[in-house]
């Protein structure tokens, strides 16, 4: 086990209502605030009338930012940092999925700043101060509402990159899994298979000595197989729903890396990511096109960590090298049964796309268990064809 520092001060407000209070936290701070939402599923599910309900209710005045899209892009954060800095607001509130509460943190850092948001991207400059924002999380999957990543994309540069800093962490994130009784089948099961893939990147990191948190990650990834068709099969079950937010929270909320050597591979989502990019494919099934590939190519690399999740995942009892594959064909077929895209083909890549996803995918360096360079994320895009 590696030295770590573990740092997380989100305050979760967790439960059922708990969006009712959202006013009262917010406006014991501050009193004007920009709001912050996606397309328009916190007005259908009634969560944006709570929210604003108590808002008022606290003498919280507020401007809104609707639109923010799946796949979030910068134009919309430079358009929310536009209105608090006419406006001259204080805080952010962030009604939605990952791609909301995402948008927000670019939000809250460049709403502190002279200069283009995307420095920070970039890599030009750091943070040195953020707005305070606010989450109320309505999907389950990417635990952005209790970390301090933030994954945007550069529609003009063609790129989707994320940043971590500590200054992005929510203040508070307000987390009522009734709230999500509306989540639809399909992005259910999204939202699970990227909770799933974050526990997997950092598993299969190739840190040694980690068997506590080996067991935790286990235990996670089973869980999560077992909620997230029990969310689909009855989208108002109270009780799959909290420990399906509540899994995804923690499966990357700092909790599975602290004593690894860093903060996981995450080269899958590298590749995914420029899916996305290019296709407009949501994250979830990036994911569940490129992990498995990701997975074999790599497995001989990670045996021990292969086998072992195939064992303790997938009870696949059966000479170590075969395990190791069973492991990751069970993966692959799990994805499959929530009827998610399990190869490229599925969405409609193109073979003579490959070379070029390849190209924008290596721009940066990728692969913690194993660097990645051209040749090889070529080859991961041909096996995951
Ligand atoms: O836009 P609205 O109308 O709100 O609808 C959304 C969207 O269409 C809908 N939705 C959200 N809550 C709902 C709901 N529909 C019904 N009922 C509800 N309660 O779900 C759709 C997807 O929303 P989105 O926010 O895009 O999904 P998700 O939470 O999966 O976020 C994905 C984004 O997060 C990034 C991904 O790359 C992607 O851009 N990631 C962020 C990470 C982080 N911050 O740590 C790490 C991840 O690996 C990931 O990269
Ligand atoms: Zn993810």
């Amino acid at each position: 086990m590696r030295n770590f520092i573990y740092y997380n001060p989100t305050k979760v407000y967790f439960g059922t209502g708990v969006n009712s209070q959202v006013g009262e936290i917010v406006g014991g701070e501050f009193k004007k605030v920009l709001l912050l939402c996606g397309g328009g599923s916190a007005r259908a599910s009634g969560v944006y009338d709570d929210v604003t309900a108590s808002l008022r209710a606290a003498g919280v005045d507020f401007r809104e930012c609707a639109g923010v899209k799946p796949n979030p892009v910068v134009s919309k954060i430079e358009e929310a940092i536009g209105i608090i800095k006419r406006e001259g607001l204080e805080a952010i509130v962030a009604i939605g999925g990952g791609s909301v509460i995402d948008s927000a943190k670019g939000v809250s850092a460049g709403a502190c700043y002279d200069g283009d948001v995307w420095d920070f991207y970039a890599r030009k400059t750091k943070i040195a101060r953020a707005m305070p924002f606010f989450a109320v999380a309505t999907l389950s999957a990417t635990a952005s509402e209790m970390n301090c990543t933030s994954v945007i994309i550069n529609e003009a540069l063609g790129v989707k990159t994320g940043l971590t800093d500590n200054a992005l962490f929510p203040r508070a994130t307000f987390l009522d899994p009734s709230a999500q009784f509306s989540v639809s089948a399909r992005q259910t099961a999204d939202g699970g298979i990227d909770a799933i893939c974050h526990v997997m990147e950092t598993y299969f990191d190739g840190t040694t000595g980690v068997e506590l948190l080996m067991e935790y990650a286990e235990g996670l990834v089973r869980s999560l197989m077992e909620l997230i068709p029990a969310a689909i099969r009855n989208p108002r079950d109270y009780d799959a729903r909290a420990q399906l937010a509540w899994a995804s929270a923690s499966a990357l909320n700092g909790t599975t890396w602290a004593g690894h050597s860093g903060r996981g591979d995450f080269a899958s989502h590298a590749m995914g990511h420029t899916l996305s990019v290019k296709y407009d494919t949501v994250h979830g099934e990036s994911l569940s096109i490129m992990m498995p590939a990701w997975m074999e190519y790599v497995r001989a690399d990670n045996e021990y960590a292969f086998t072992r999740f195939a064992r303790k995942v997938f009870g696949v009892i059966s000479p170590d090298d075969e395990a190791s594959r069973g492991g990751i064909a069970g993966m692959r077929e799990f994805f499959k049964s929530l009827g998610a895209p399990t190869r490229l083909r599925d969405i409609g890549v193109s073979k003579e796309d490959l070379p070029e996803l390849a190209d924008m995918t290596a721009r940066v360096p990728i692969g913690v268990l194993r660097k990645l360079g051209r040749e090889d994320i070529l080859q991961i895009y041909r096996a995951a064809f």
